[in-house]
């Protein structure tokens, strides 16, 4: 990848226990770079559909016009392809992909030179674009908007404002708070995706893309238990292929199977649905100190000695997806499925036969 010196990845302010997470959505080196599982293309990307097709209808048309694509906006929780797919979108249209991040641009200059540098039809890629300084932010709005940039040359009351045009470009915001971007950048993006959590299935298919480039034996079953595993996140999938091959290789001749499977992800403390120590410790917490809910948010991130954020952008989209947990206006509450999961006792059910 060309410029790959503006990437910038910001580590999160996070507790021991969430560093150490084997269910961490984080960037770790090993996700970087030039990682041979991140597929090129839009038809090598597994899952995500819809935003596949009508992403594809998008490209099709803006090269057939010879046209720059619409600025893209990608939102949804960490590790689901973000920056695998902005990347292939640079790909597809034939240009060069420019990464930085929302944190990493401090001053209104450090975007304006970025601006400056573009080729013509470049993709310029924003992670974490809710993190922007609003200062960096207001230099966007022309940019986007009709392809120029306002620059301030000098100081005090001889300082003038240089209108200047820049080549056209296609920016690509990623995000996992959809929610925190002003009105004014939200609306200035043609296109807008919610990336969703990845079935079983899709993972598993996933998975066997992954070994099969990694030269890993792994049978389809094997593959569907570290992907039912996975919380629905590719990142974490890839993650736990590369762990559960050192326990099949000392334990079951090289080969991942259900069994291997089973085996290397219960010594990791994920238990079937992909739940690890910290989410149960969430659950049981909110079960056993104030009824199963309506908790709210701060109320929990305190009882777990974990940021608020966090909770928000990593533990719950996979809890609610799995029926675990719902958000409602007065708060997290924990539902039947997951007090089934842990083996207590829901007070609505208590006395009535288990459905589960
Ligand atoms: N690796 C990570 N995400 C992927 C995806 N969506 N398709 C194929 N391989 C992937």
């Amino acid at each position: 990848m060309a410029h790959n010196d503006l990437i910038s990845w910001e580590a999160e302010d996070a507790d021991t226990d969430f560093e150490n997470r084997m269910v961490t959505t984080d960037y770790i080196p090993e996700d970087e770079g030039d990682n041979p599982l991140r597929p090129k293309t839009l038809s090598e990307y597994i899952g995500q559909e819809k935003n596949k097709e009508n992403l594809s209808v998008y490209l099709t048309a803006a090269k057939q016009r010879h046209e720059v694509l619409d600025h893209v906006l990608l939102y949804g929780p960490p590790g689901l392809g973000k920056t695998t797919l902005a990347a292939i979108i640079a790909q597809e249209m034939g240009v060069n992909f420019r990464v930085t991040s929302g944190p990493a641009l401090e001053r209104a200059g450090d975007l304006a030179a970025l601006l400056m540098s573009l080729d013509p039809g470049d993709v310029l890629f924003i992670d974490e674009i809710h993190r922007l300084p609003r200062t960096v932010e207001e230099i966007l709005y022309p940019a986007m908007e009709d392809f120029t940039i306002d620059i301030m040359n000098g100081k005090g009351a001889g300082a003038q404002s240089i209108h200047l045009p820049l080549d056209k470009f296609t920016l690509i915001g990623a995000t996992t708070r959809a929610g925190q971007l002003s009105a004014p950048l939200r609306d200035r993006f043609g296109v807008v995706l919610r990336l969703e959590l990845y079935t079983p299935e899709e993972l598993a298919q996933i998975v066997e893309r992954s070994a099969r480039i990694l030269d890993i034996p792994c049978t389809h079953d094997g593959a569907l238990e570290l992907a039912s595993r996975s919380r629905g996140t590719p990142r974490i999938a890839n993650r736990f292929l590369r762990r559960v091959r050192d326990f099949a290789q000392v334990y079951s001749g090289g080969v991942i199977d259900r069994d291997a499977a089973k085996l290397a992800l219960d010594r990791l403390e994920v238990d079937e649905l992909g739940l690890d120590a910290l989410d149960r410790r969430m659950l049981t917490a909110m079960i056993k100190h104030y009824g199963g809910g309506p908790v709210g948010l701060d109320t929990v991130a305190a009882v777990i000695g974990e940021e608020a954020v966090t909770i928000e952008d990593v533990y719950e989209p996979y809890l609610m997806q799995i029926g675990f947990l719902s958000r409602t206006p007065r708060g997290r509450v924990v539902l039947p499925a997951a007090y089934a999961h842990l083996g207590l006792e829901h007070p609505g059910t208590a006395g009535q036969q288990s459905l589960y």
